[in-house]
C-alpha cells in the first residue's frame, strides 16, 4: 500500500505492506532509530511513540492504522535545544544504558501535555507501562517532576 502520514511535523509517503509494524517503518524505512525495540509484544514500553498525541507501543501498531495520522518520535521533541524532558533526564541521572529512555520520555511527554503539575502517583501510573532494568524508578520520577517544573516556568 501507499501510505501517507505525518512524522515529526513532516509529511511522508511510503510504500509498505499493510501489516508492517510501525516500529519497523520508523526505524528501518525512515531511519528514526531513537525508538527502541525491547520485548516486541507490548510489555516493556521501549517502543513508545505518540500517535495523534496518545502514547502507544509502536510494536503493536500496523502501517494500515496510521494513514493520515500524526506520529511523534523522540527525534521530534528537540528543536534548537533539547526538550526540557531530555534535559531533566540527563540532569537528574535518570539514564544508564538509555535503552528505555526514549519510551519513558514519550510517555512522560503525553502525561505533561495533559497535566502541568502531576503528582508522583500520576507519574507512576502513566509510566507504569514502561520498564527500566537499570536505574530503578526514583530518578526517572524525579526527572519528570523536574521537567514539569521547567515547562511551567
Ligand atoms: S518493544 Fe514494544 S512494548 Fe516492548
Ligand atoms: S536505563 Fe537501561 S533499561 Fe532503563
Amino acid at each position: 500500500m501507499k501510505l501517507s502520514f505525518r512524522v515529526n511535523r513532516r509529511e511522508v509517503t511510503v510504500a509498505t505492506a499493510t501489516d508492517r509494524r510501525l516500529i519497523d517503518l520508523l526505524r528501518e524505512d525512515l531511519g528514526l532509530t531513537g525508538t527502541k525495540e525491547g520485548c516486541g509484544e507490548g510489555e516493556c514500553g521501549a517502543c513508545t511513540i505518540l500517535l495523534d498525541g496518545q502514547a502507544v507501543n509502536s510494536c503493536l501498531i500496523y502501517a494500515s492504522q496510521i494513514s493520515g495520522k500524526s506520529v511523534t518520535t523522540i527525534e521530534g521533541l528537540a528543536t534548537e535545544n533539547l526538550h526540557p524532558l531530555q534535559r531533566a533526564f540527563i540532569e537528574k541521572g535518570a539514564i544508564q544504558c538509555g535503552f528505555c529512555t526514549p519510551g519513558f520520555i514519550m510517555s512522560a511527554y503525553a502525561l505533561l501535555a495533559k497535566h502541568v503539575d502531576p503528582s508522583e502517583d500520576q507519574i507512576r501510573w502513566e509510566l507504569s507501562g514502561n520498564l527500566c532494568r537499570c536505574t530503578g524508578y526514583t530518578k526517572i520520577i524525579a526527572a519528570v517532576r523536574y521537567a514539569a517544573k521547567l515547562l511551567r516556568e
